[in-house]
């Protein structure tokens, strides 16, 4: 389920500042090349990311959830100097495609993509984090959010991109869809989190914004 009309959406991309020539090209690549390419951020919300990080003018970035390096360099744009993204993917098979963009979009020394399971690598990284955006398994949000909030700085933001997994948490997800199970679990952890004040924008499939308060 597409949750704006397409109609809305390219009206929308039509009146919003054009993507890049390497964002251009790494869309287009991915479509071609790659599997699943409707993970890729894209125009509108890659936007949104590179729109916040400038806001948040952050010196330390968390992904989760490279793919093809997309949302990375759009986050990586509001970077402070000298400022670093760390992002992590466990598909080796993507990180040289991820790499190559990342150079193109001269970025090669801001970006740090680690290859492996999120919940091994987060520990390993001994950063304080001013932005963090979770885009990979959905089952392990909640447990990702843990591991990251106390590498949170006072104030910092994490963003979550599905949150409203194509509008399937709007019905009880069945005991094997475990993605809509984590989903639901994760927006209902934020909703009674004590420390956190949070926003489900009903943007694309659903992005929570989330400023650590505690
Ligand atoms: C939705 S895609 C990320 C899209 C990207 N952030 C963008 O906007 O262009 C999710 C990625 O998470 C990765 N992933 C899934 N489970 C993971 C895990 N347990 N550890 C690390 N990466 C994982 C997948 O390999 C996939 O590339």
């Amino acid at each position: 389920m597409d949750l704006l009309p397409k109609e809305i959406e390219a009206y929308a991309s039509q009146f919003t500042t054009p993507e890049t020539d390497v964002l251009k090209k790494l869309n287009r690549d991915t479509h071609a090349k790659v599997l699943r390419p409707r993970m890729l951020s894209g125009h509108l919300q890659g936007s949104l990311l590179s729109f916040i990080s400038r806001m948040v003018k952050p010196s330390r970035i968390l992904e989760i959830g490279t793919y093809t390096g997309y949302s990375a360099i759009c986050l990586a744009e509001g970077l402070q100097t000298g400022g670093l993204l760390h992002t992590i993917d466990h598909n080796v098979e993507l990180e040289e495609f991820a790499k190559h963009y990342i150079r193109l979009a001269g970025l090669e020394h801001r970006i740090i993509q680690h290859i492996g399971e999120a919940a091994a690598i987060l520990p390993e990284i001994d950063e304080e984090f001013d932005l963090v955006f979770l885009d990979a398994d959905k089952e392990n949000y909640v447990r990702y959010f843990d591991m990251v909030y106390g590498k949170l700085k006072k104030g910092g933001i994490v963003l979550a991109d599905n949150v409203l997994w194509s509008g399937k948490v709007l019905n009880k997800p069945e005991k094997n869809d475990k993605e809509a199970l984590g989903i639901v679990a994760f927006n209902e952890y934020i909703r009674d989190h004590a420390g956190v004040r949070n926003l489900l924008l009903p943007f694309r499939d659903g992005l929570m914004l989330m400023e650590k308060t505690g």
